[in-house]
């Protein structure tokens, strides 16, 4: 028996696999999917073995694909993620997220001080390290760990 049959096969929706283990509940957040959020199934796995000596997280929503934005997010916190779309059973579409080397827009600087907060810039990070995850900002040149991006979603 693999793994995989311990979590319910979805119909319709995407499923995250290979989301770094401890991640799951911030993916969540990302989707928006709280206590309020209607009446979708989501199923999480935490901490599955996943190839030689490594464990995952998995993320399945039913009924829902994502938008680049939320995948973007994503790649910030788990960046060997794989996008699955499921249409009637089948996997249908299969994306990796991709960090880009210059974040742009997606998140604010921590520096209250930084111009982006006053001109009508797009905020722009240099990202420094993938995993995990460390920015920098290109006006001031504050930093950003997994911390202070978590805080944003
Ligand atoms: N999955 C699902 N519901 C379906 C089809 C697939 O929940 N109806 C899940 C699988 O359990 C798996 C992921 O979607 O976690 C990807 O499915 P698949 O491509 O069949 O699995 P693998 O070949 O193991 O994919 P990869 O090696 O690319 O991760
Ligand atoms: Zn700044």
């Amino acid at each position: 028996m693999t793994i995989d049959m311990k979590v319910k096969k979805i119909k319709n929706g995407t499923v995250i696999d290979h989301i770094t283990a401890g991640q799951a509940l911030n993916v969540l957040k990302i989707l928006g999917i709280t206590k309020e959020y209607p009446k979708t199934t989501v199923t999480v796995a935490m901490n599955v073995p996943s190839g030689k000596l490594g464990f995952k997280d998995i993320v399945k929503v039913e009924g829902r694909e994502l938008e680049a934005e939320e995948l973007d997010k994503i790649s910030l916190i788990a960046p060997d993620a794989t996008i699955n779309i499921i249409r009637d059973y089948e996997v249908v579409e299969k994306k990796t997220v991709s960090l880009p080397e210059i974040l742009e827009g997606v998140l604010e600087c921590d520096n209250p001080n930084c111009i982006t907060h006053f001109e009508a810039a797009k905020s722009q990070f240099i990202v420094e390290e993938k995993n995990p995850i460390k920015l920098r900002c290109v006006y001031c040149e504050r930093s950003m760990d997994e911390e202070g991006v978590v805080k944003q979603f």
